[in-house]
């Protein structure tokens, strides 16, 4: 038969013991004296000790929150550190420009420079840029060998293939379905139902810069499908 003696602690102490019995700290000690059992199990011990935090140990209100502070900063900066550069990169790169044009890249990523340009690329020229929303845009060179004040999106208004220029045509002709363009993008033949959409031309600082083209357009005399 086990006996055991119940003592009443004060709130600061704990117990533990081997048995894996806990007394909370407004509760009952329990003192164990020994435990008979039948046969040859031997008898269970359990060892109370009482423990208390002394006053002057417990971190005063000024050094928690100077913890908590450091806590804050040891997990936002490397947070911030991830976070920004992939916000960073899911908005489009900006030209630099006050206008709010976007500089036009040649084939390999670099700015176009208007000068250079018009050195390698005779009148009538069209050839693709980097444009407006990274959009396939055709630079236009004039008969007198001078920047056009438009550019061309080459992006076909039926199904959105990218549509060539035909130097001996003199037409944008869409290789998927057959929609043609005049050699100034407004359309000529079916089934695309409407003209190539425009950009302003200008030069900025000697490179080509694409401006949004929000006026009429001067092709149809109707306002821009596009804006
Ligand atoms: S996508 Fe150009 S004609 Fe169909």
């Amino acid at each position: 038969m086990a006996s055991t003696t119940l003592t009443p602690t004060t709130p600061s102490q704990l117990c533990s013991g081997k048995s894996g019995i806990f007394c909370p700290s407004q509760t009952l000690a329990v003192q164990p004296v020994r435990r008979q059992m039948m046969g040859k199990r031997k008898g269970l011990r359990i060892g109370c000790q009482a423990t208390s935090i002394p006053a002057d140990r417990v971190p005063d209100m000024g050094k928690r929150k100077l913890m908590n502070l450091l806590l804050l900063g040891a997990i936002s900066l490397p947070t911030a550190a991830m976070v920004v550069p992939y916000g960073a990169f899911l908005v489009p790169p900006g030209s630099g420009s006050s206008t709010g044009g976007t500089v036009a890249k040649d084939a390999v990523g670099n700015d176009i420079i208007a000068e250079q340009w018009l050195k390698n690329h005779g009148p009538g020229d069209r050839t693709l840029a980097q444009g407006l929303k990274g959009d396939p845009t055709y630079v236009v060179v004039e008969k007198d060998r001078t920047l056009a004040t438009y550019a061309i999106n080459a992006v076909c208004t039926h199904l959105g293939c990218v549509v060539p220029w035909n130097a001996a045509e003199n037409k944008f002709i869409c290789p998927c379905h057959g929609s043609q363009y005049n050699d100034q993008g407004r359309v000529v033949r079916g089934p695309a139902p409407l003209s190539l959409a425009l950009a302003h031309c200008d030069i900025d600082d000697g490179k080509v810069l694409f401006v949004p083209w929000v006026e009429t357009d001067f092709r149809t005399g109707d306002a821009p499908w596009w804006a």
